[in-house]
C-alpha cells in the first residue's frame, strides 16, 4: 500500500535562512511528514542561507531582481517553481512583496512567518515596533500570503512574553526560537489539511 504523495516545498529566502533550516530539519526528522524541500530560492546572491541549503543537499537557486520589474522577477521564480512541480511555497525572511501574478499562481499555497502577533505590528522591524509601543507581549505568526501586507489568513500564532530589560536583539532571539517550531507545525498542518480556499 502506498502512503500519501510526497508534497514538494519551495522556500524563498533573502538572508540568514534560520527558518529555512528549521523547516528542512522538520522535514528530515518527520515532524513535517510526506514532504520534501525541493528547492531554496534567494533573491540575494550572498544570502547565508544558500550555503546552508546546499550543505543539506537541497538545490539552492539565486534569482536576483537586478534590472527587472517585480513582475518579470516573479515570473522567473514562478517558472522555476512550476518546473519543479512545487506544491507549497514558504517565505522565510524573503524581503520582497510578491506580485499579484505570483500570488494568483499559488493562491492558498504561499505561507509566511512574521515576528509579531498579527495583526499587531505588520511590516518591517516588528520587534522594534513592539518594544517602542510598550507591548506586554509579542510573538510570531504563520499566515497565508495574499495581496495585503502581512494580512492574510492566520494559520498559527504563539505568544512570547516581554522582559523588562528586553532589547530588539534579545526579543528577536527569543521570538526566533519559537518561530522555528511554529513554522514547522504550521506547514505540517497545511499539508495535512490542504490549501486555503476563500
Ligand atoms: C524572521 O524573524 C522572520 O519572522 C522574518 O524574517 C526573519 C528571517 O530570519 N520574516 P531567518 O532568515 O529565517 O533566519
Amino acid at each position: 500500500m502506498s502512503g500519501p504523495a510526497t508534497k514538494r516545498i519551495a522556500i524563498l529566502i533573502s538572508g540568514r535562512g534560520s527558518n529555512m533550516v528549521a523547516l528542512a530539519d522538520a522535514v528530515s526528522d518527520g515532524r513535517i511528514p510526506y514532504a520534501e524541500v525541493a528547492i531554496v530560492i534567494s533573491d540575494q546572491h550572498d544570502a547565508a542561507g544558500l550555503g546552508k541549503a546546499r550543505e543539506r543537499g537541497i538545490e539552492a537557486l539565486v534569482i536576483e531582481r537586478a534590472g527587472r520589474t517585480r513582475e518579470q522577477h516573479d515570473r522567473e521564480i514562478v517558472s522555476a517553481l512550476r518546473s519543479r512541480q512545487i506544491d507549497l511555497v514558504c517565505l522565510a525572511g524573503y524581503m520582497r512583496i510578491l506580485s499579484a501574478e505570483f500570488i494568483n499562481a499559488y493562491r492558498g499555497r504561499i505561507l509566511n512567518i512574521h515576528p509579531s502577533l498579527l495583526p499587531a505590528f505588520p511590516g518591517l522591524h516588528a520587534q522594534q515596533q513592539a518594544l517602542e509601543q510598550g507591548a506586554k507581549s509579542s510573538g510570531c505568526t504563520v499566515h497565508f500570503v495574499d495581496e495585503t501586507l502581512d494580512g492574510g489568513p492566520i494559520i498559527l500564532q504563539r505568544e512570547v512574553a516581554m522582559q523588562d530589560d528586553d532589547t530588539v536583539d534579545s526579543l528577536s532571539a527569543r521570538i526566533l526560537v519559537v518561530e522555528h517550531k511554529l513554522y514547522a507545525e504550521a506547514v505540517a498542518r497545511v499539508l495535512a489539511e490542504g490549501p486555503h480556499s476563500e
